[in-house]
């Protein structure tokens, strides 16, 4: 290629950058789009084939790393430039009137001024630009060394690569916390159950756990964000305050929590702690307390740290979302992989605005390894999405009354053995013809996000079942008319709007039947996968370990899973029984067109929704032949918005986008 024709591709490229730049400032922090998300996906392909094809126009900030990188083999360990500190915590408004005394006492009596901030529960990481260029990130560590996670760090969503404007610090350091937005955590875990996959326990963890991913692609999927909190030697860059700092970062394209708010009395400090302890729920990330900063950088210096920590900040920590209460009994849930969950069972307990009687108990280790047993006060704790689980017991309380759990060795349902999994802590049951392992596949057959059987819920499954007409999925297609007519709340209306129910899953096909089959480790998305590699489910079961292990996303273990399954001739039985009852087994499915309601239609869709999850909206967009898209733009044709809808409500009713709430999703596809 000619000088010319280079010359042409480096500006293309650097075209490129920047104009993806500029639209990722629009989207994350201006939350003002100028683009479709599918414009931009175009311009980022763009770059990154252009990158492909000329590796030697590679450069560290390229926006085309916020959807990842070479993966690495592990992470190296740094040490920090200053040493990262904790911060003293406090609980009480005493608490805080004792830290607001010892500030004033060290610096004399001079009037003090305060920053207060969310205490955004998440990952702390230290940031290092160079002449405006993101070079470096490093985790806590020990607080002396951390972790080298640039490689991730520079797929967090809303961090600049390349700081705006010009005139930076030829060296910059700031600190920050990494974090994921609830939504995005929901959706992490619903993907990671559709996988099969054990769920995170909250977005911290997640958060974590990604950080520490070797591949950044995959570190990219997980929509990490960040807050910066502070900037390093803020003074010496010629600021007097921690405001100025933040405006600075602001002004760099930093991404800063828009909650700070200076305060310049202790009592003021006290009352924005109060509002924010019922607030914090309505926002779309997690928090954990407030940070209260001296706001002077001068006073900062002069008050200085101790050993451990700065002594001019103090987190206060929000009460946890945690109650007491007595443990009544411990029963066992029988899971569709004949899994046994112990499951506590509680004097009701209010949390987080809930009344909780059940708790998870996990495992039969954890029950071990914790000391609970049945009758002990026992503490509970509900965080935000996550299902209750008891933290501990209180052995102090104890009258000597209370029982030791013994877990049971035959299953509590149908009285066979039961056998711990060689590879982990799950105990199942091995009954062969289990009647509550049938309850839970059946439900999970007919669920929603698989076979949707409408009018087949769990508690006509369980009446069912209890009728004994179902044991089998097979027999859900066997059903007949003169059989549900007799039983209570069956109605001709009820019975024909379930037999059409079950009629209409008949078309399916492969994914959501794959997705049905409760095959382990098969869920929603490798379902997918599977169904756009193999033409029907007869081919995937005449496939080899190996073929199916070969398939990007499965890998070995779920390929032996899938190819064990299909070995079981109970299984093997059981679809060439469905296959004779009529069910179509081909992939793609084959949609009625007149389901095709949403064909050409793009939609957005955001905020906390109640009856459907987000993913399953997405998909059902995508099923009926629309587009589910990140970002609203004059091309989107609705805007499906759930409560605490932000920003995004905002510019649709700016650009006169339809809204729509759950109800009129529904309607509009109707359901
Ligand atoms: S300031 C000297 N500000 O909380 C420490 N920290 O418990 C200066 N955190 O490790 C930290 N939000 O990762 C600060 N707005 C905020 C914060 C914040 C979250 C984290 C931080 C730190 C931990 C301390």
């Amino acid at each position: 290629m000619g000088t010319k024709g280079h010359t042409e591709i480096r500006d293309r490229v650097e075209h490129l950058r920047r104009e993806i730049e500029r639209h990722n400032h629009l989207y994350y922090t201006e939350a003002k789009p100028e683009i479709s998300d599918r414009e931009y996906d175009r311009l980022m392909a763009e770059l990154v084939e252009l990158e492909r094809k000329h590796p030697e126009l590679d450069r560290p900030d390229s926006p085309s790393r916020k959807v990842g990188g070479a993966p690495i083999d592990g992470f190296v360990t740094v040490r920090h430039s200053e040493p990262m500190l904790s911060i003293d915590n406090t609980y009480s408004a005493d608490d805080l009137r004792e830290f607001d005394k010892r500030v004033r006492k060290w610096l004399d009596g001079a009037p003090v001024r305060y920053f207060v901030e969310a205490k955004i529960d998440g990952v702390a990481m230290a940031l290092r630009y160079e002449d405006g260029v993101l070079t470096q990130g490093l985790t806590r560590g020990d607080g002396e060394k951390g972790d080298d996670v640039t490689s991730n760090l520079r797929t967090v969503r809303d961090l600049p690569l390349r700081l705006l404007g010009r005139n930076h610090p030829p060296v910059l350091e700031v600190r920050g916390e990494v974090y994921m937005a609830r939504a995005d955590f929901a959706y992490l875990n619903k993907t990671r159950e559709a996988e099969g996959l054990e769920p995170f326990a909250n977005p911290r963890n997640s958060t974590a756990g990604s950080l520490k991913l070797l591949d950044p692609t995959l570190c990219a999927k997980r929509k990490l964000r960040l807050f910066v909190y502070g900037i390093q030697k803020a003074d010496e860059l010629g600021m007097k305050t921690h405001q100025e700092a933040l405006g600075k970062a602001k002004e760099w394209g930093l991404p800063v929590n828009p909650l700070g708010e200076v305060c310049e009395t202790i009592d003021a400090v006290l009352k924005l702690v109060d509002r924010w302890q019922t607030r914090r729920n309505e926002l779309p990330y997690e928090i954990d307390g407030l940070v209260i900063k001296v706001d002077d950088l001068a006073q900062r210096k002069a008050l200085g740290n101790t050993s451990k920590s700065p002594r001019w900040v103090s987190a206060y920590k929000f009460e946890a979302e945690q109650g007491t209460t007595r443990l009544r009994e411990i029963t066992i849930q029988v899971g569709k992989t004949g899994a046994l969950t112990p499951v506590a069972n509680l004097d009701p307990v209010r949390l987080a605005g809930t009344t909780v009687t059940r708790a998870s108990l996990h495992n039969e280790d954890y029950i071990r390894e914790k000391d609970i047993r049945v009758g002990d006060l026992v503490v509970v704790e509900k965080a935000g999405e996550i299902i209750p689980y008891i933290v501990r017991s209180e052995p102090s309380a104890r009258t000597g009354e209370e029982k030791e759990y013994h877990f049971p060795r035959h299953c509590p349902v149908c009285g066979e053995a039961v056998k711990r999994d060689a590879d982990g802590a799950v105990t199942r049951c091995t009954g062969k013809d289990c009647i509550g392992v049938a309850r839970r596949r059946l439900r999970a057959f007919a669920a929603r996000n698989a076979m949707d059987i409408e009018g087949l819920g769990s508690e006509t499954v369980d009446q069912l079942v209890d009728a004994g007409l179902l044991r089998s999925l097979a027999d859900i297609y066997r059903l007949q008319k003169e059989q549900l007519l007799p039983l209570e709340r069956m109605g001709e209306q009820s019975v024909n709007n379930l037999l059409a129910g079950i009629e209409a899953s008949k078309e399916r096909g492969m994914a959501r039947l794959l997705t049905g089959l409760g095959i382990r480790h098969v869920g929603e998305t490798v379902a997918d996968t599977l169904a756009g590699r193999f033409a029907d489910i007869a081919e995937l079961r005449g496939a080899t370990e190996e073929a199916i292990a070969s398939i990007p996303g499965i890998g070995p273990e779920r390929a032996g899973s899938i190819r064990a399954w299909f070995d079981d001739d109970a299984n093997g039985g059981l679809v060439d029984e469905l296959a004779g009852l009529g069910l179509n087994m081909q992939a793609p499915p084959r949609p009625a067109r007149e389901e095709q309601v949403l064909a050409g239609k793009t939609l957005v869709v955001t905020g906390t929704l109640e009856k459907f999850d987000r993913a399953e909206v997405e998909r059902l967009i995508r099923e009926l032949g629309g587009k589910a898209a990140g970002s609203v733009s004059k091309k989107t044709d609705y805007l499906v918005a759930g409560a605490n809808a932000g920003s995004k409500l905002d510019k649709a009713r700016e650009l006169g986008v339809k809204v729509l709430d759950e109800e009129g999703f529904a309607k509009l596809i109707g359901r």
